[in-house]
């Protein structure tokens, strides 16, 4: 396995044979991100190359954010992608992709536009600009053909496969299924800032996801109602229940749809999704 951790290191890079398929984290890795290694294997068979990136990016991050104490585990990162067969690891520093020059004077940036400001974005403002800024900058730099996002952060993965197609990218943008542990919790770094007791009711929120699949056939509302049921019953106060279109859009009235929720717990702020289905005249 190759550890690059400067740009002019990834760029000298040789490409391979066949597919370059790209993994981007913060590290702190856990199963949700070795799934994705494993993925990315099978697209890039044994003639292409799996390239994982980790950097903790601090745009993304807003000032009363975790961004200092986000989890930083490197050495057990490391030692996850070499078990999973990755071929390259980029970990650059801050310094390397935001040189003093960008970061004071130039404000150049993606902007995520209207999809940006909802759901995440209202609590997160900014939030999806800094992170579609550095996906942007990391696909120039690993140049990939195939990219894999999990669906856990699903307005992330919609929001990278806008992009993408708004600046004509030549990559495929690959959504891969939330992987979760046995109590059905979501796999996320910040998961281990959960207590015991916080971690049991934690477990309410994709018990709570199920609820709202199990009704989605009487239409949003109902959606929305059991989803909160299950939540206050946990002693849990959502920062939002929605469903939306699959692709985000508004107001979805049939057919496939996403329900999306965030619900802090011990200041951990969790969020998930799931795909329902709103049948044909909900
Ligand atoms: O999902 C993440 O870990 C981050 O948002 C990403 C895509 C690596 C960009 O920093």
């Amino acid at each position: 396995m190759e550890i690059c951790t400067s740009p002019e290191e990834m760029r000298a890079l040789e490409a391979a044979a066949g597919p370059t398929v790209v993994v981007m984290t913060m590290g702190a890795l856990h199963a949700g991100h070795t799934q994705l290694m494993d993925v990315a294997r099978g697209y890039a068979g044994t003639s292409g190359r799996v390239v994982v990136t980790i950097f903790v990016n601090p745009r993304q991050f807003g000032p009363t954010e975790d961004f200092d104490s986000y989890p930083r585990t490197f050495k057990r990162d490391l030692q996850l992608c070499e078990e999973h067969e990755v071929d390259v690891v980029f970990a650059p520093d801050v310094e390397q992709m935001y040189p003093s020059a960008e970061t004071s004077v130039s404000t150049i940036a993606i902007t995520a536009g209207v999809l940006g400001d909802i759901l995440e974005g209202v609590q997160r403002p900014g939030h999806f600009d800094g992170m579609l800024t550095i996906v942007a900058k990391l696909f120039h730099l690993t140049e990939p053909n195939i990219a894999l996002f999990g669906e856990k952060d699903y307005q992330q993965l919609v929001l990278i496969r806008d992009m993408v197609h708004a600046l004509d990218w030549p990559l495929h943008v690959v959504g891969v299924p939330t992987v979760r542990d046995d109590d059905g919790l979501a796999c996320s770094s910040r998961n281990k800032f959960l207590s015991k007791s916080g971690r049991s009711q934690a477990a309410a929120v994709p018990r709570a996801l199920q609820a709202g699949v199990q009704v989605a056939h009487r239409g949003t509302d109902a959606i929305v109602r059991s989803v909160t049921q299950v939540l206050h019953k946990a002693d849990l106060a959502p920062d939002y229940v929605e469903v939306r279109g699959a692709d985000l859009s508004a107001d979805p009235n049939t057919g496939e749809a996403r329900l999306l929720v965030a619900v802090p717990v011990e200041g951990v702020r969790l969020i998930d999704n799931t795909a329902v289905n709103l049948g044909e005249h909900a």
